[in-house]
């Protein structure tokens, strides 16, 4: 989820995946879809741009998006496929259901009943697709929030969702999972995907950066650099050529969606960035794996720069200085994570970095807003 705009450049995406990532994404490698799409139809006529503007889940367009999205839904399909034994007799609870495709996947692998909860106009579709594929005795689509409707079970076994955002915690989906955990998921229930990680890295960014916020310097000879100033504090959705990468890869958190509680999702966390070549550094880039521990084999899928690309990119952070890094110096920090006040739906993050390096030495705090 987490759907916005992309910068047209689309970078090569070269695999070198490490002996983690070659695990995580094996099942997603050898994905194609299987069937067809033509089942989703334009959402009712009377739709108006107002509309999608305020509920984009209603368009067909974004559920498009994500079931050609082949790393995340042929990783889900996979995990209820090839672990039947999680869904077999079980109440399934899918939060945020879309077009249903997670609900027919936990239908097919058995599920005594599914509970396909969607509050977007998409959920009269979803009731429709549930009806055509013939597993309406199975799956009950509930149209409305989570957080509102009346579920007709007091308890469910399994709670299934696909809720990350962009720099994993945009959208702030999350807290609705854990609500649902929370208030329907029986002692000794499963959340799947059950664990998310947060990564960041240091790139070189030279030309992009140029592109996308110097620009503003001198736009047909007039001085547009206030407009510089804001793009800097909106980080950028995009795929990042795994070649840019400087440093190495550094964890910033992991949360196990069966254990947390909704204030774990801000947080403040260290890096140390050790470059591995003489190079600039230009920007941060951060990205998300989440796993699915309580399959016979662990699965999961990886949205690094070095994984096959998936519609959430990278995220790219652009720093203000332009760090001459050598190979062995260590770029040091922290970032801190948090909803916005305001709009929690929105994320606020402060990097604080320190290089002291033989060709570079700064110190400096950035602000951000995902939005
Ligand atoms: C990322 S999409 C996933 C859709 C589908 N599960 C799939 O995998 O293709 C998340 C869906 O959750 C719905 N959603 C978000 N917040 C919700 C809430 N509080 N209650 C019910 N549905 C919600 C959105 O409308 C959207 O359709």
């Amino acid at each position: 989820m987490g759907r916005r705009k992309s910068r047209d450049k689309t970078l090569s995406q070269n695999k070198n995946l490490s002996e983690a990532e070659v695990v995580m994404e094996e099942s997603a490698e050898t994905a194609s879809l299987e069937e067809p799409l033509e089942t989703l139809a334009i959402v009712g006529g009377d739709q108006t741009s107002a509309d999608y503007y305020f509920d984009s889940y209603s368009h067909f367009g974004i559920h498009e998006e994500m079931l050609k999205d082949i790393v995340r839904t042929k990783t889900y399909q996979n995990v209820i496929y090839q672990n039947t034994f999680l869904f077999k007799d079980k109440v399934v609870l899918d939060v945020g259901a879309g077009t249903g495709i997670l609900s027919l996947f936990c239908a097919k692998a058995g599920a005594k009943h599914v509970y396909a909860v969607e509050c977007s106009q998409m959920a009269d579709m979803a009731k429709e697709i549930v009806e055509t594929n013939g597993f309406s005795n199975v799956i009950t689509v509930l149209k409305g929030k989570v957080e509102e409707i009346v579920l007709p079970v007091t308890h469910v076994d399994v709670i299934i969702s696909e809720w990350m955002g962009y720099f994993l915690l945009f959208e702030n989906m999350l807290n609705t999972v854990l609500y649902a955990r929370n208030k329907w998921l029986i002692n000794g229930g499963i959340v799947l995907p059950d664990k998310a990680s947060l990564y960041l890295t240091a790139i070189e960014d030279a030309e992009y950066k140029e592109d996308k916020i110097e620009f503003w310097n001198n736009v047909y000879g007039f001085d547009m650099s206030c407009i510089k100033k804001l793009s800097m504090t909106e980080p950028l959705v995009d795929t990042v050529d795994q070649n840019q990468i400087v440093t190495n890869c550094q964890l910033l958190k992991t949360m196990d969606i069966s254990k947390m509680s909704p204030g774990d999702a801000s947080f403040t966390a260290p890096f140390k960035l050790v470059a591995q070549r003489n190079d600039y550094i230009h920007a941060l880039v951060a990205y998300f794996d989440v796993s699915f521990t309580k399959c016979h084999k662990l699965m999961g899928f990886s949205t690094g720069p070095r994984s096959k690309t998936t519609h959430w990119k990278q995220t790219v952070l652009y720093l203000e200085d332009v760090l001459a890094i050598c190979e062995g110096e260590a770029l040091v920090g922290s970032m801190t994570v948090e909803p916005n006040n305001k709009n929690p739906r929105d994320v606020d993050i402060m990097l604080k970095y320190s290089l002291n390096g033989q060709h570079y030495q700064v110190s400096r705090t950035q602000n951000y807003k995902m939005r």
